[in-house]
């Protein structure tokens, strides 16, 4: 094993294997190989396909047809059975889930998004004001980890009261992922969470307020309206797809901009550059490294055939770093880079949700932590990654709150 968790198998192949710590942390050298050598591969030990290329990755992505998600996301065989939940949006495919993505989307008006900027921005500015004042801090535990917690609770409607315990839950749902269980193994916490959301439309049933679960109490297509229990699958998945997810963007950026002066300082110059950049640090950081489909018949790709039924990996990651892509500078930060398309948030009928919310709080942390802190620097070697294959992010990340 060389130190990027890359092992030559046969001359000019590729072992890959996404367990490996190593590769967890740095898994770039062995995605550039895998979308040069061998980009149709086959993980014999673990029995799953991966796809690399950006073309492959998002062709297979919007071919629900041939690429399912409704058994699981994961390259485990029975993650569906070991699961104890409701299937979720997510592990659906159209047309059940086109409908019922339709109804879930009238929770996310632009409206009710842009009504999160003054909560992110008060908390926000209150967190980096708290590491100046410090000096040093952690900025995943001061910043990158409680925002988007913060920002599913306001945008589910839960009661400032009720927050310790929601953010006890959110938390153990997140380690859960970290564990690399997407969804899964945390009986305890979505049992309780359950129950309180039970409690929460019963509530909102009674009487409205301007949430996400009131809107989804009255949002009705054809005359179809959700079920509580699809009500509930889809705060769970808001839950469980919100959080580490955002906190690797954050802690990914912070990373890169101590990395790159010179980027950092046409920021700092030229705020108003920040919306773009955050496309940027998406491409470059994809906290969804990749997601898993099942195919639902044979399919032949750049001469190799994947038979049915087989455990596909769409490595977002490695697919939005392709130089076939986004030309030979792929790999290097480019906060001015035009950039038509990636797939941080995945592509197709699956497309995230919450792109809008992951895009605002991003937008506003940066815009804060740039303009309080111009000087800032994280220490990236003395970070520690959470494991797990699926969602890369620092779990804790020394930030000097220099300004
Ligand atoms: C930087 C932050 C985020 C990233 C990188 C991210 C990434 C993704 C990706 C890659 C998918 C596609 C899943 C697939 O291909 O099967 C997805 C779906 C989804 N995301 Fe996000 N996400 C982020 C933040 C959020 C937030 C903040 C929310 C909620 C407020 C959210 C809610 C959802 C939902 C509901 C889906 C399922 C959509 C469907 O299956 O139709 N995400 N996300």
């Amino acid at each position: 094993m060389t130190s990027a968790g890359v092992q030559a198998s046969r001359p000019g192949g590729v072992l890959y294997d996404p367990l490996d710590p190593e590769t967890q942390r740095n898994p770039f050298p062995v995605y550039r190989r895998l979308r040069d050598e061998d980009p149709v591969h086959r993980v014999a030990s673990r029995n799953f396909w991966v796809l690399s290329r950006f073309e492959d990755v998002y062709a297979a992505a919007r071919d629900t047809q041939a690429f399912s998600s409704a058994r699981g996301l994961t390259f485990e065989e029975d993650e569906i059975a070991k699961l104890g939940l409701a299937p979720t949006i997510v592990m659906m495919d159209p047309p059940r889930q086109t409908a019922l993505r339709r109804l879930v989307s009238r929770g996310f008006t632009p409206r009710r998004v842009a009504g999160l900027e003054a909560p992110i921005r008060a908390f926000v500015v209150e967190r980096v004001e708290r590491m100046r004042a410090a000096g040093r801090a952690d900025f995943i535990r001061e910043l990158a980890g409680p925002l988007p917690t913060l920002v599913v609770a306001h945008f589910l409607g839960v009661p400032e009261e009720d927050r310790p315990r929601f953010d006890a839950w959110s938390n153990a749902i997140v380690q859960a992922n970290a564990a690399g269980r997407v969804l899964t193994n945390v009986a305890d916490a979505v049992a309780d969470l359950y129950r309180y959301f039970g409690g929460l439309i019963e509530a909102r049933r009674a009487q409205r307020r301007d949430d996400m679960i009131s809107a989804l109490l009255d949002s009705e297509l054809d005359g179809e309206r959700l079920s509580d229990a699809e009500i509930l699958g889809f705060c769970f998945v808001m839950i469980a797809g919100g959080n580490d997810t955002t906190t690797g963007l954050l802690g990914g950026a912070a990373a890169l901009l101590t990395e790159c002066r010179d980027q950092r300082r046409l920021l700092v110059e030229c705020p108003e550059r920040i919306p773009h950049a955050v496309e940027e640090f998406l491409r470059l950081t994809s906290p969804v490294q990749g997601l898993s489909r099942t195919t639902t018949r044979e399919v032949t790709l750049r001469g190799r055939t994947i038979p049915a039924d087989a455990k596909v990996h769409l490595l977002y990651a490695a697919a939005n770093r392709d130089p076939r892509e986004f030309g030979p500078t792929a790999e290097a930060l480019d906060v001015g880079r035009r950039i038509h398309r990636h797939l941080a948030f995945g592509s197709g009928p699956h497309f995230c949700m919450g792109a809008a919310v992951a895009r605002l709080q991003s937008r506003v942390a940066l815009e804060e932590l740039l303009g309080r802190l111009p000087e800032f620097a994280v220490d990236e070697a003395a970070g520690r990654y959470a494991p797990g294959p699926f969602v890369r992010r620092f779990e804790s990340l020394p930030i000097e709150a220099r300004a």
